[in-house]
């Protein structure tokens, strides 16, 4: 397995394997950002194919209330391993290591993310890497369904951080 960064010709080998259904979360816009300069689009490959992914915002988290109250932390956004026959390896973690490795060669002694409070495997896992609770908050979220219909709402999360250093 290999992480690397987003290129342009992975956006449509993406979209095959793992569709966007969120809209701040589709790949075209989450490499848009990278381009941008705001995040590091992060993609786990094995044997040629995309198993997952993880953006790194470096200009903070996406909501406003975790921007306000950790304002210098980077969050890891959007983390999926894909399909679920790859999970439990190691994908997850090998990513969330690789998210802190580029901060700490940028000089950022801080990473952050959100997880939804219902899901406490993930929780668990974060709380093994090191990841302390701080606020709860409401994720707004969006995305499109099948028949092309918006569908708005907010998850309730919890913002949780690691020192790096
Ligand atoms: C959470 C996730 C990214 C972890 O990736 P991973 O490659 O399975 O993680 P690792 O192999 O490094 O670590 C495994 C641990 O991840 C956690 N985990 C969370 N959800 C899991 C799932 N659906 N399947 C397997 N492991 C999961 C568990 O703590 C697991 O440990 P366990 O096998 O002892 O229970 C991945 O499981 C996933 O994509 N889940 C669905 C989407 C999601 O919940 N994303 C996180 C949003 S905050």
């Amino acid at each position: 397995m290999e992480i690397a960064e987003c290129r342009p010709q992975d956006v449509e080998v993406l979209e095959r394997f793992m569709p966007s259904t969120s809209v701040d979360g589709r790949h075209a816009a989450r490499f848009a950002r990278q381009e941008a300069g705001e995040s590091s689009y992060l993609v786990p490959w094995i044997d040629g194919t995309p198993v997952g992914h993880a953006e790194v915002r470096w200009t903070g988290g996406r909501a406003p209330e975790v921007r306000a109250a950790h304002p210098d932390c980077p969050e890891i956004n959007g983390l999926l391993v894909w399909p679920e026959s790859v999970r439990s390896l190691g994908v997850g973690t090998a990513l969330i290591h690789a998210a802190e490795e580029l901060a700490l060669r940028r000089g950022i002694g801080l990473m952050g993310l959100g997880v939804g409070e219902d899901n406490a495997r993930a929780a668990a896992l974060y709380a093994r890497l090191g990841y302390m609770p701080t606020l709860v908050y409401l994720d707004p979220r969006a995305h499109v369904d099948a028949e092309g219909v918006l569908h708005e709402y907010a998850e309730r999360c919890r913002f949780l951080v690691k020192k790096l250093r």
